[in-house]
């Protein structure tokens, strides 16, 4: 589905949205896992924002270019940009992570690990329009 937000509190709306989506469905059998691709500036983060909160998660999820992989609770943030490949996502135990039903990942960069991700991901699209303008395309 694509949607075109015009600022960056209607891209936060869009990601608590979904988080809420999520939660309605019946409790999968594997982890969900949330691939976020696109610019520089995109609004992959600003997204993510949204989506905790919609989970219900207190804390604000900042851009955690120099963490890589943030938890907050059965939610994790991982900033994939500095990888070099699936190997480095290894070393951070992603593997195990996506394993339990519970967690629910979200991934900027996938591209960088595309060999450990599942087929089921949710994809992500964001597309830089104007200053305040996106195009985000959910699939
Ligand atoms: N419609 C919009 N949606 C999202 N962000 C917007 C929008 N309009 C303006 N912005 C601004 O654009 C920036 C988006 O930055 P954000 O960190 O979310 O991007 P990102 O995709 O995570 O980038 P990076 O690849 O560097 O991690 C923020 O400063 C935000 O305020
Ligand atoms: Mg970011």
């Amino acid at each position: 589905m694509k949607h075109i937000t015009k600022s960056y509190r209607q891209t936060q709306k869009l990601g608590e949205q979904l988080a809420k989506a999520i939660l309605q469905l019946p409790a999968p059998s594997r982890a969900v896992v949330l691939c976020l691709y696109g610019d520089l500036g995109g609004g992959k983060t600003t997204f993510l924002q949204g989506f905790a909160k919609g989970l219900g998660i207190k804390q604000k999820v900042l851009s955690p270019t120099f963490v890589i992989m943030k938890r907050f609770e059965n939610f994790y943030h991982i900033d994939a940009y500095r990888m070099k490949d699936y190997k480095d996502a290894k070393d951070l135990g992603l593997p195990e992570i996506m394993k339990k039903p519970e967690n629910i990942i979200a991934i900027e960069w996938p591209e960088r690990i595309k060999k450990i991700l599942p087929k089921n991901a949710i994809k992500i699209n964001f597309k830089f329009i104007s200053n305040n303008k996106r195009a985000i395309i959910i699939k």
